[in-house]
């Protein structure tokens, strides 16, 4: 198995070694099986966050292309356009971001702090739009516009979840095989599963170099009928690009996200606190709160294939603590 023509595929060097992947004794103690955690809550750039790996990708294409100008589109708390925005500042380049309000919320914080806040200090140019209930044609629609004022735009898509961004996925499924190699034998791996590009670089990578463990992804925004098709048509345009094959099943948990993408609930929120508590970690409301309910519920319903160590790969988000805070 090899997955050489990784090394094909220009890239940037915005993270520059591993994140660490720990040993959560406390966590394991409390839940009675062994957990790990896959840091890419800590990327070194703008507060961290998954969508770093997929910018190492995409943001070397746009150079390629000669773009002046990312593009992208997210809710108005989205962590990848804040990374997208900072990566942009990093680079010299403009940022462009089309943000929805996905909750309907007037919450001060909502509206102003987290991620937003961000988005001014790296000076991104912000266009709000009702709803991004197409977002490939408004970004096409909104390249247009910046093209014709004379810019040179590159266009990303929401979570940076195309073939390439999810190389960087493939990536982190690397750096996990290596640091498990010889010192953990994972049994399961759970990631949260949004935009899937995370979720299909890992399936891809993972099936690769670690066939016998089992990922779980837990939704963040849609039943398992609607994630399935968009994650597993991802997991294949990344193992046609690397000229692997993808056997692997997509497993998904859709029971954690209720009431609905970018709402809070308590099982969410008891996760954030728990690890706050416990290890000194911090998850967020929107994603990563979701996928560790789903992680704490999975064992104590023995949904995980075995009782083997459990490796949770934190994606990151938490800025958007300060966002949500106190509810929205
Ligand atoms: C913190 C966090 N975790 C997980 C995800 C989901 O990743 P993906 O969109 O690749 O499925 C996102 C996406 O925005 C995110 O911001």
């Amino acid at each position: 198995m090899s997955l050489h023509n990784l090394t094909r595929f220009a890239r940037l060097e915005l993270i520059g070694a591993p994140t660490p992947l720990e040993y959560l004794p406390r966590l394991s103690d409390h839940l009675g099986r062994d957990i790990f955690i896959k840091r890419d809550d800590v990327t070194p750039l703008a507060m961290g966050g998954n969508k770093l790996r997929k910018l190492e990708f995409l943001a070397a294409q746009a150079l390629q292309e000669g773009a002046d100008t990312l593009i992208t589109a997210g809710a108005i708390q989205s962590n990848h356009v804040r990374q997208t925005a900072a990566v942009a500042a990093k680079l010299g380049l403009q940022c462009i971001a089309l943000l929805e309000n996905p909750i309907g919320t007037r919450a001060e914080n909502y509206l102003t702090n987290g991620n937003r806040l961000l988005l001014d200090l790296f000076d991104a140019r912000i266009e709000m739009c009702d709803a991004l209930d197409n977002p490939d044609a408004q970004l096409q629609a909104l390249a247009t516009r910046v093209e014709a004022q004379g810019f040179r735009p590159y266009m990303i898509p929401v979570g940076g979840s195309n073939a390439l961004g999810a190389m960087g996925y493939v990536e982190s499924a690397l750096e996990i095989a290596q640091q498990c190699e010889g010192a953990v034998a994972l049994s399961s791996v759970v990631v949260a599963s949004g935009s899937a590009g995370t979720h299909a670089g890992l399936a891809v990578g993972l099936e690769q170099l670690m066939p016998d463990v089992e990922l779980i992804g837990v939704t963040v925004s849609r039943s398992v009928a609607a994630q399935q098709p968009k994650v597993v048509a991802l997991q294949q345009a990344v193992a046609r690009e690397l000229e692997v094959t993808a056997h692997a099943d997509i497993t998904l948990w859709d029971e954690y996200y209720a009431p609905g993408y970018g709402v809070p609930n308590d099982e969410g929120m008891e996760a954030v606190k728990l690890l706050a508590r416990l290890e000194g970690i911090l998850l967020d409301p929107v994603y990563t709160g979701k996928a560790m309910a789903g992680l704490i519920d999975g064992i104590s319903q023995k949904r995980f294939r075995d009782e083997g160590p459990i490796l949770f790969v934190h994606t990151g988000g938490a800025p958007a603590l300060f966002a949500y805070h106190p509810h929205v």
